[in-house]
């Protein structure tokens, strides 16, 4: 078999190693790639955009791909699934219409209340003075949020009412000019990332990601700079009660409005001390770094379980097989991220990182012969797995410390809450 990915964060060099751990996969070819896919054995990467649909529908078809996994977003909203399903290439993810699941935040919603799907309570606005004449009656804290895909930026946990206010001017000013105004729920943020079929939904196991730039959960949001898995906060009985409640009504009414949906979706849950769940977020694809713990401890080949999704037979695959123990994600990033930050730094200490055992997927990476730089905010993550989250976490700690580039930053405190807990 030979697969295409596309995409070049952290996320793809996490697919497709996982893809090429089974020996059916000859070959895994991303689009554009990194610095670790270039190197990463039996992988190769094809410079193309991933918004070159047309390219990378031929691209599929003269390479004989079995399927193409699509990692971001950004592609999936603008129909890449649609446009690979006409040109009869299997593809893995969501159509247009599917993705708007992520790609506005008030379809989202109104999906959400249509199911029944517990969520915080929101409005949207598309008129700035309506929005901030509601946030200062509903006072603070309050989120605002962007509808439209904004990279992870289009989000704002307000904690006053000036904040809120002007958040909403920022916004507004970015063009983003219809808004959602949201309760600000309390608790723990987990992502229960699933694999459907359109017909068939099944998680994976759960995982809880570390949002903000600074320790102790201080700072701006990041795209995420750690993660681990299995989260203890999601017992078997509450990933069922999600399965009932959540997972299984988003695809009820995904069918409903004749949505085809096969893929991940996402589901960004907020669980307050009662167990509660509410959904933040929905996402149309996987998580990045949630990715790269839990797709290390898949025992059941990838290529199987996505094949059997893109071809809606995932009721017919056995239950998913998992490793035991605990992964855990340690994202190293560039001084500055989330904001400016320089790139083509030479890194150093990726083989010794890896000797310690775990495993060091490339974000923002690329390979110069003999040297890998940097090339992003997010530059690598180092995954340990082990039997025990505590040894996960050395493990971890262990590799990434060996690691060094010009200004590299990342953060000690990966899997706090679990230790406090
Ligand atoms: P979203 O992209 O909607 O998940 O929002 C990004 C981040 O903002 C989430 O991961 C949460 O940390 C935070 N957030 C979003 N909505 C809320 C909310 N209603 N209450 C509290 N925090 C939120
Ligand atoms: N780690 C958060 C995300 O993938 O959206």
């Amino acid at each position: 078999m030979k697969i295409l990915v596309v995409g070049n964060g952290g996320r793809e060099h996490a697919i497709a190693w996982a893809l090429l751990r089974s020996p059916k996969v000859k070959q895994a070819i991303c689009i554009p790639g990194n610095g670790g896919t270039a190197q990463l054995e039996r992988c190769r990467n094809m410079p193309m955009r991933v918004d070159d649909f047309e390219g990378i529908a031929r691209f599929a078809l003269v390479q004989g791909a079995s399927f193409v996994v699509v990692g971001p977003e950004l592609p999936l909203a603008r129909g890449i699934s649609d446009y690979l399903r006409k040109q009869d290439v299997k593809v893995f993810g969501p159509t247009l219409a599917g993705a708007e699941i992520e790609a506005s935040k008030t379809w989202a919603k109104n999906l959400m209340i249509e199911a029944g799907i517990p969520t915080g309570r929101s409005q949207t606005f598309t008129d700035r003075e309506a929005a901030q004449t509601y946030v200062s009656e509903q006072g603070a804290p309050i989120v605002v949020k962007a509808d439209g895909l904004a990279a992870g930026k289009g989000v704002v946990v307000a904690q006053t009412i000036a904040e809120a206010q002007d958040a909403i001017a920022a916004l507004w000013q970015q063009g983003f000019h219809k808004l959602a105004i949201e309760e600000f729920l309390t608790g723990q943020e987990v992502s229960v990332l699933a694999l459907t079929d359109g017909k068939t939904i099944r998680p994976l196991l759960p995982a809880q990601d570390h949002k903000q730039i600074g320790e102790g959960d201080t700072g701006p949001n990041t795209g995420g700079m750690g993660v681990y898995a299995p989260t203890p906060l999601v017992s078997p009985e509450l990933l069922q009660n999600i399965q009932k409640t959540i997972l299984e009504p988003a695809i009820t009414t995904l069918n409903a409005r004749g949505i085809d949906y096969r893929g991940i979706l996402y589901a960004g849950l907020m669980i307050d001390g009662d167990n509660n769940c509410r959904v933040l977020e929905f996402n149309c694809r996987f998580g990045d770094p949630e990715t790269q713990a839990i797709l290390p401890l898949l025992e059941t080949p990838l290529h199987e379980v996505i094949l059997a999704c893109i071809e809606q037979r995932l009721d017919q695959i056995p239950p998913l097989q998992w490793h035991e123990g605990s992964a855990v994600c340690v994202v190293a990033a560039s001084e500055g991220y989330p904001g400016s930050y320089a790139k083509g730094f030479p890194i150093q200490g990726i083989d010794a990182a890896e000797a310690t055992g775990a495993m060091v997927f490339h974000a923002g990476t690329k390979y110069q012969n003999p040297q890998t730089l940097t090339d992003g905010g997010r530059v690598l993550g180092v995954t340990g797995v082990g039997d025990s989250f505590n040894d996960a976490i050395a493990l971890a700690y262990q590799a990434i410390d060996k690691i060094e580039f010009d200004g590299i930053y990342y953060r000690r405190d990966i899997g706090h809450r679990l230790k406090a807990s």
